[in-house]
């Protein structure tokens, strides 16, 4: 069903993660309540209390939807691996949902300096800031540099479907060949792209180095065929040496 959905938007021309368009809302409306909170109390403008109250209800509002569209996003893009940054995501936006619930609650009594609105307001704030620090990070990678656009032109049939392959499953842990996940780990020049055979049998089973089970999610031959997964390494060989 959430392929789906993205399917249905790939075909109108929009082929990127939805939850970040919508994610400014929350945080805004976040923000706002807590800043129209601490106005109202510092400058004793008692209506600017609703207004805050009013904003808090607007950021739940947006806050279901974001969560929602950032789950289908994890799923499609992530293969929902149950990695660091999405388990604290997770907790972080579950919070978030919370105090402003209760925020909205212990607000319906009229009363105009109440500490643990502002406690409320502010622990929202602290949360949705978190938020998009990790949701940066899984975007645009944690230390590692910025994606870079491949120069190489796919020349190959086979290197241009691989390269579809690849926007569809891995781009969005290995942007540019690298890793957002695990930078020491990247995708470029990592030995598994040493012959065909190792490359398809590491995606379909993957392994930290040691051998221990790692972050990334696991492509059976449902998901990526061994034709597409063929397609996928002439890809990924030919724009190894660019990533660089
Ligand atoms: C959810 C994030 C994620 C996705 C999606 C993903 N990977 Fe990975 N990849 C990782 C992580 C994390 C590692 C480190 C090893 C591990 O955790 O299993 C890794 C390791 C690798 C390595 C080995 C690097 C090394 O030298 O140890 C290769 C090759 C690789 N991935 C290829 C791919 C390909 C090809 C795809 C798409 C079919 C893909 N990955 C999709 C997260 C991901």
């Amino acid at each position: 069903m959430i392929d789906a959905l993205y399917q249905f938007l790939a075909r109108l021309g929009f082929k990127e993660p939805i939850h970040p368009p919508i994610t400014h809302m929350p945080i805004g409306l976040v923000v706002g309540a807590l800043v129209f909170f601490l106005v109202a109390i510092i400058f004793k403008k008692k209506n600017l209390i609703m207004t805050a109250r009013h904003v808090s209800i607007l950021a739940l509002l947006f806050a279901i939807p974001t969560i929602l569209f950032g789950v289908f996003d994890w799923v499609h893009f992530y293969h929902a691996a149950m990695i660091g940054p999405i388990k604290i995501k997770m907790i972080l936006a579950t919070l978030v949902l919370l105090l402003l619930g209760t925020g909205i609650i212990v607000g319906s009594e009229v009363k105009v300096h109440s500490v643990t609105l502002a406690v409320i307001y502010a622990l929202a704030f602290v949360c949705v800031i978190g938020l998009g620090y990790l949701g940066a990070g899984l975007i645009y990678g944690r230390g590692v540099e910025a994606p870079t656009p491949s120069s190489s032109q796919p020349v190959s049939a086979a290197e241009s479907s691989g390269k579809a392959v690849f926007a569809a499953n891995c781009r969005s842990c290995h942007p540019g060949g690298g890793n957002t996940i695990e930078p020491k780990l990247p995708l470029k020049a990592s030995k598994k792209l040493a012959d065909k055979a190792g490359f398809v049998a590491f995606i379909r089973s993957p392994k930290m180095p040691d051998g221990s089970a790692g972050a990334m999610p696991p492509f059976d031959a449902d998901t990526v065929s061994d034709a597409q997964a063929s397609d996928l390494f002439a890809f990924v060989t030919a724009s190894s040496p660019n990533w660089e």
